[in-house]
């Protein structure tokens, strides 16, 4: 993202897109499902044919990897006990698990694409511990368990749009940030949302990085009425499975209407307060990231145009290029939050 994070050109997949052919959440095929499909694929040398089934199916064949067995029982029953959130609409085919978990940014593990897979193995996210403080009447630390025990897991198909101009459409598994932060009982003082992510340098090699220029821990901010919308999502897993390490686990945030990098990831603190707080990228490059970074075709990075994005996955021949739209399509759902503001200026 700044001069020396950015971009490798091209993801490397030979999967084909079937473009425009948008599916609701209900067609995603279920695991069962697609088990079997596998199994008489696997009869008929189904490499070759994978690649013609819709995109959750193919995402599925890529990579039929087992949900991970450091990843705690309660957990994975949690998320496999997932309900349709039914507010998905029409958001186009689910990126190949492949892409969503081999194509990241989380530069506690590196700045390559592939560096957070590769690197985030050995990453410890049980147990795992979070600090709710500041302008609220019951915080604490809380267990993982604790944070979700009274929150029915839901599934969200989203677009999820990078300021770097690629986007991809991810089944996320989570629940809602609002009903997280009513618990906590906000004060009256309460007009922002910090969060942090882990600080532990031994295990996120990126942190004992001096090259990064990343003053660390990753930090991010919401204003207090974004977080209680509904489309803010506090996240624990994706495509069925406990979230992969790479992807953010074991507790991230997911913001459809906002460049990717708001989206914080492995998160170990939530604090409310008055002052709008600090966020990472702002701090490290503010002429080129907002506090607000909501996506938007018409303010362009200064270093490149946000009008259109490369959906995932793209080729060298295929890079799948589309219109990107305001707010990445939820206008609807998000526009009134910045009536009357300038978002030239807020952005
Ligand atoms: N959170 C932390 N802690 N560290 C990061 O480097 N990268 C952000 C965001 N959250 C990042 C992070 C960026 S730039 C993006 S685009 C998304 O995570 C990528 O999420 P994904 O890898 O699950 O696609």
């Amino acid at each position: 993202m700044s001069v020396k994070n950015l971009p490798k050109a091209f993801p490397k997949t030979l999967i084909k897109t079937r473009k425009n052919n948008p599916i609701l959440s209900s067609e995603i095929t279920p695991e069962s499902v697609y088990l079997d499909r596998r199994r008489f694929m696997a009869g008929l040398a189904g490499g070759a044919l994978a690649a013609g089934l819709p995109g959750s199916a193919a995402a599925l064949i890529t990579n039929p990897a087992a949900e991970d067995p450091r990843k705690p029982d309660w957990l994975k029953q949690a998320v496999a006990a997932r309900v349709d959130s039914n507010t998905s609409g029409e958001v186009g085919q689910p990126t190949p698990y492949s892409d969503a978990t081999r194509y990241n940014n989380f530069y506690e593990f590196g700045t390559g694409k592939g560096d957070p897979a590769e690197y985030s193995g050995a990453f410890k996210t049980d147990p795992w511990k979070v600090v709710v403080d500041g302008e609220v009447a019951r915080g604490g630390s809380f267990t993982l368990e604790d944070i979700l025990k009274p929150h029915p897991l839901e599934e969200h198909i989203c677009r999820f749009r990078c300021v770097e101009a690629w986007s991809m459409v991810v089944p996320w598994v989570g629940f809602s940030l609002a009903d997280l932060i009513k618990r906590f009982e906000p004060t009256s003082k309460a007009k922002y949302v910090a969060f942090e992510t882990l600080y532990d340098p031994k295990q996120m090699p990126g942190q004992a990085s001096r090259f990064s220029g990343i003053q660390w821990p990753y930090v991010e901010g919401l204003r207090l009425d974004e977080a209680m919308n509904p489309l803010a999502l506090m996240v624990v897993g994706m495509y069925g499975r406990s979230l992969p390490n790479q992807n953010g686990a074991p507790l991230r945030l997911m913001l459809p209407w906002k460049y990717g990098y708001k989206s914080i990831k492995s998160i170990v603190r939530i604090t409310l307060t008055e002052k709008q707080p600090p966020t990472t990228w702002n701090l490290l490059a503010p002429r080129e990231y907002g506090f607000y970074s909501n996506v938007n075709p018409n303010v362009d990075h200064p270093r490149w145009s946000q009008s259109r994005e490369r959906r995932l996955p793209t080729s060298l021949f295929d890079p799948n290029w589309r219109d990107t739209e305001m707010f990445n399509g939820y206008g609807d759902e998000v526009a009134a939050l910045y009536k009357g503001m300038d978002l030239q200026k807020y952005f």
